[in-house]
């Protein structure tokens, strides 16, 4: 291992872009099939991981919805988010903003509580057992209309001291945010926070319906933003994060090829940027590979990390007691020259 890899290992994170749904293995994914009785159309896990060459945000969702499938009982949320966190205990991550979709198994009969009570439980035993804390981000499937999310936010309400914030994901392409202006604006009142998938596909546009209409404190992925030099500006006047995932963009054709990448381009436009696995399982890569990948595609310096890492802790939705304190042990860390 390189030095550098060392470095980043060891680095003090948070991760602000990464759905639950998204860290099923499929190793994972063939116990829990068999223990539910549920039949895969693959016949192993080769076969599974072969499956996953994506074209596009479709061909990745198809095959991510219908791998969650084998998702049935409390327990089997509990297992999918311990296992994401004792994986990223071991990569440096110290806080994660952790995203669910819960319509995607309310429409397959798995009651609201029986997801959310799987997964808090795992939050909570991460936090005693693995020193990670965690909150929980309730997306609303996009290409679903309004009114379901409005009957989703309803059963969040009886659960909100467990979710921090709103999001919005799936099919971005003519899905615009606007088509959840109500919604966002009722959680909001409620007291949740909000952030959008916007820009990973969409045009520049959705980015600022994001924004404006929303009323979101990030931008999940928010590639396109610099096809407009305006959005950019209003970006970076506003510091408004951006949940950047690199393996993800490379494996879902965002990009062509990693030294293409934007995030260094993001970063001298004077973006907030993150660096984040958004679907590890199925895009090669937790948290540390993608900051690899990035570093090793675009020549980030030692500074360059610990600065996105830093963006990390000042983009989480925690209070600003909890950031210092999280960012003390990452300049702590980088002022001994990245020695455990
Ligand atoms: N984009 C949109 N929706 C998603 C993604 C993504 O990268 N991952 C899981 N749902
Ligand atoms: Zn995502």
């Amino acid at each position: 291992m390189t030095a550098i890899s060392r470095f980043i290992e060891g680095l003090p994170k948070a991760e602000l872009h990464l759905h639950i749904e998204g860290t099923l293995e499929p190793e994972q994914m063939f116990v829990l099939a068999e223990r539910n009785r549920i039949a895969l159309p693959y016949g192993s896990v080769e076969e599974l991981r072969g499956a996953y060459d994506f074209e596009n945000l479709q061909g990745f969702l198809d095959l991510y919805y219908q791998g969650m499938r084998v998702l049935l009982e409390e327990q089997d949320f509990y297992d999918l988010a311990w296992a994401y966190l004792e994986r990223v205990a071991k990569q440096g991550v110290v806080h994660a903003e952790i995203f669910f979709d819960p319509q995607a198994h309310t429409t397959r009969g798995v009651a609201f509580s029986t997801v959310i009570d799987g997964l808090h439980r795992a939050l909570r035993d991460g936090q005693a057992r693995l020193g990670i804390t965690a909150k929980l981000i309730m997306c609303f499937l996009r290409h679903l209309d309004q009114d379901d999310a409005m009957r989703t936010l309803d059963e969040a309400l009886d659960h909100k001291d467990r979710i921090v914030a709103v999001g919005l994901d799936s099919s971005e392409l003519g899905h615009p945010p606007s088509k959840f202006r109500n919604v966002f604006a009722r959680a909001r009142n409620a007291g949740f926070l909000a952030v959008a998938h916007a820009g990973e596909e969409g045009p520049a546009a959705y980015v600022w319906e994001a924004l404006d209409e929303l009323g979101v404190a990030r931008i999940d992925h928010g590639n396109r933003s610099l096809d407009d030099e305006a959005l950019v500006r209003r970006l970076a006047k506003a510091k408004t994060p951006l949940t950047v995932c690199p393996l993800s963009n490379l494996k879902l054709a965002v990009v062509t090829d990693m030294t293409r990448h934007p995030l260094k381009d993001m970063i001298e436009k004077g973006l907030v940027v993150t660096v984040n696995s958004d679907d590890p399982a199925y895009f090669g890569g937790y948290i540390n590979e993608n900051y690899q990948a990035v570093q090793a595609a675009l020549d980030l310096t030692r500074a360059q990390l610990a600065a996105i890492a830093r963006n990390s802790f000042e983009a989480a939705f925690l209070g600003a007691a909890e950031k210092q304190a999280l960012i003390a042990r990452l300049d702590d860390y980088v002022g001994r020259g990245g020695a455990a």
